[in-house]
């Protein structure tokens, strides 16, 4: 296996589902990283596709009168056109149903239980039917499932157990030796702690009685393979292990298993123990993205169907009629912290578009080219070797090569893309001072010619970085700067050197702004909202608070219950605690100044209420993500809680 290789991986998505932002997400983003790969010159292999079997394939087919292949056939399609509408370009597209994965994994199952490493056992225990996940007793939570909170059934039966827990220790020291080997680093930390406890053997598997449509076990015909034990499998059998050796050595280990930190378990324990007793490498990163929120939770497509249009947030599947694939490619990268969750919202889009794609991109594109066909006709001028004038504009954009190239290679592309940004900046910071307007009314058409080339140089550098991230954009700005179609595709190198435009080339008609600002419509001013004078004697809200806010600024809140899950004091800080709370299905930390005022061992089971669109903010080198609300009176201070057993996670308002 070549070091040099790159090989990225998405989880494969439920073919049931309906692709939302989630699977738009991960998808985009390894599809920024294979083409940010092939920019620098490194072979790449990038697989998604689309997990088949499971019970609720099998209920769904049922419901619609047709066979499970027949359901996943026609469902597949919607993913499959979805990726081609967002310029995926994956490599191959897997279907737990094809014949080759499900050769590969019969042969496995049949070698770990030829090597003793599958035993049958009856199974006692609690079944949830959604997550298709048994659980122990000591598991649930409220009696309840602990990953979804819906019921579960009890279930006695034979099944099939790999014997994972025989790994456990080996596992918990590969971790510690290899810190990359799950990221970013409190990814790690929650798998380690999860190690903490003993590891039992996996189930591997399900009575057909139950569940039919699976992968057959090749030692017991009544049995079907646990859906998880199938799926994982996708990552070697998508590149040929066990059917064509040559590639699979070529590919594995993958460099990137790209996660959602919601299937953190699966990846970084049951899979790495799969390999350990297939004697196989493991990959080199597992890397747990945040979620995408709206109004603080994870958007799906269950959150997102909301009773009214004003109650439903902003889709981003919506916007890709909206704002054209590439905005939403281009937000989706820029915005999100990798590792961090990120709220969604179509204002921060339009915002960020309008600022950094409309008024920096779009103008130096057609500022540029605008002087290039008033004042030169749309032919290139010949290029000059940048001088000092041209110093900083030159350093920015070297420094935005080598941003993108650690942006790419170390998962930190929001940062790429902001050095790309500034260059940008510095571009029309350059143009302005350069004040070709009155180059033109003195007639100084060589100083001119000069300016522009140089802008021109920035705009092909920066249309080469943003590529991997806006392809079908960053092509058309290409073709207008008159790159010859052969090097429409950018690679590093050239973009690592100034003065690569051929002069004498006549550049095309710029027919309209790369990127149109978007026009927001105004809401009426308040100031137009006439209210009913108050009679004189009617309490004044001015005396408690002083501040009067519209509901519409109320309703920017998102005031949530929220159980404290533990709680420490913050060292060298009297008066800070830190809080670990669940919020429904998410865990979160909160540093809160109530050290004073409560003993960390008072907080455990409380539930309190929080203000969970709080954007994150550090304190003594804590992230606190959100902010508890408590109650004042002079030295008193008291934690706002519910006085009815609520669960966390329910509005507040
Ligand atoms: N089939 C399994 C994966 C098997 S991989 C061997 C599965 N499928 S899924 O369709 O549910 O995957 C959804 C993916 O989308 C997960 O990685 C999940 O974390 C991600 N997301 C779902 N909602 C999300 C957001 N709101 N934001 C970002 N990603 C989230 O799990």
């Amino acid at each position: 296996m070549s070091k040099q290789n790159f090989y990225v991986t998405t989880p494969i998505y439920y073919v049931n589902d309906k692709p939302h932002i989630g699977h738009s997400y991960t998808t985009i983003l390894a599809d920024v990283l294979a083409r940010g790969h092939r920019l620098l010159g490194v072979d790449s292999f990038f697989l998604t596709g689309t997990d088949e079997h499971g019970l609720k394939v099998q209920q769904a087919a049922q419901k619609l009168n047709r066979s499970p292949i027949e359901h996943c056939d026609e469902t597949v399609k919607r993913f499959q056109e979805l990726w081609a509408k967002l310029g995926i370009t994956y490599d191959y597209f897997i279907r737990t149903t094809e014949e080759r994965h499900k050769k590969v994994v019969q042969e496995i199952l049949q070698d770990l239980y030829d090597r003793d490493l599958i035993y049958a056992a009856n199974y006692e225990g609690w079944y949830c039917v959604p997550c298709e996940r048994f659980f122990t007793e000591k598991d649930l939570v409220d009696g309840k499932c602990p990953d979804c909170q819906r019921a579960v059934e009890s279930l006695v039966e034979k099944n099939y157990f790999f014997k994972m827990s025989q790994y456990q220790q080996r596992l918990i020291d590969y971790i510690n030796e290899h810190p990359d080997f799950i990221q970013p680093s409190h990814r790690r930390q929650e798998t380690l702690g999860f190690l903490q406890k003993p590891l039992g053997d996996l189930c591997i598997s399900r009575p057909k009685a139950r569940l039919a449509w699976g992968i057959d076990l090749p030692f017991d015909k009544d049995y079907v393979t646990y859906v998880w034990f199938d799926a994982l499998v996708n990552y070697i059998s998508g590149v040929g292990y066990r059917t064509d050796e040559a590639n699979f050595r070529r590919w594995w280990p993958a460099s990137y298993h790209l996660i959602g930190k919601d299937i953190l378990t699966t990846h970084t324990v049951y899979w790495p123990c799969m390999l350990m007793a297939l004697e196989l490498e493991l990959p080199k990163t597992v890397f747990a993205h945040g979620w995408w929120l709206t109004q603080g939770a994870k958007m799906s497509k269950t959150a997102m169907q909301g009773q009214t249009a004003q109650e439903r947030p902003s889709n981003p599947m919506d916007m890709i009629d909206k704002y054209g694939v590439d905005a939403l490619r281009y937000y989706l990268m820029s915005a999100m912290s990798l590792g961090q969750d990120t709220e969604f919202s179509e204002e921060a889009f339009i915002l960020k578009f309008n600022s950094e794609l409309a008024n920096d991109l779009g103008n130096l594109c057609s500022r540029t080219v605008k002087m290039l066909e008033k004042n030169f006709d749309s032919v290139l001028p010949p290029a000059n070797e940048p001088g000092a004038d041209e110093a900083a504009l030159v350093a920015a954009c070297q420094n935005a090569v080598a941003a993108m190239r650690c942006g790419i290679e170390h998962m930190q592309l929001d940062r790429g893309i902001a050095e790309v940004i500034a260059a940008v900046r510095e571009g029309n910071r350059y143009f302005d001072a350069q004040k070709p307007w009155i180059l033109v009314k003195e007639g100084k058409l060589e100083q001119l010619g000069s300016v522009l080339r140089h802008t021109a140089e920035c705009l092909r550098i920066v249309s080469g970085l943003l590529y991997p991230v806006m392809p079908e954009k960053m092509l058309q700005l290409r073709r207008q700067l008159g790159v010859e179609e052969k090097k429409l595709v950018p690679n590093m190198d050239k973009l690592s050197q100034w003065n690569c435009l051929t002069a004498g080339v006549k550049l095309p008609c710029l027919e309209a702004p790369i990127f149109p600002r978007i026009e927001v419509k105004k809401e009426k001013p308040a100031a137009q909202v006439r209210e009913k004078p108050q009679k004189a004697s009617a309490p004044q809200p001015a005396a408690i608070a002083p501040n009067v806010i519209g509901i519409e600024d109320f309703a920017k809140l998102n005031l949530r219950t929220a159980e404290v899950i533990s709680a420490e004091r913050v060292p060298e800080a009297d008066k800070l605690l830190c809080l670990q709370v669940r919020i429904g299905d998410e865990e979160r930390q909160i540093v809160a100044g109530i050290a004073e005022f409560y003993k960390p061992e008072e907080l455990p089971g409380k539930l309190i209420v929080i203000v969970a669109n709080l954007k994150p903010r550090e304190l003594r080198g804590l992230v606190s993500q959100g902010m508890l609300l408590a109650a004042k009176q002079g030295k008193k201070l008291s934690l706002i809680t519910c006085d009815q057993p609520f669960v966390s996670g329910a509005s507040v308002g």
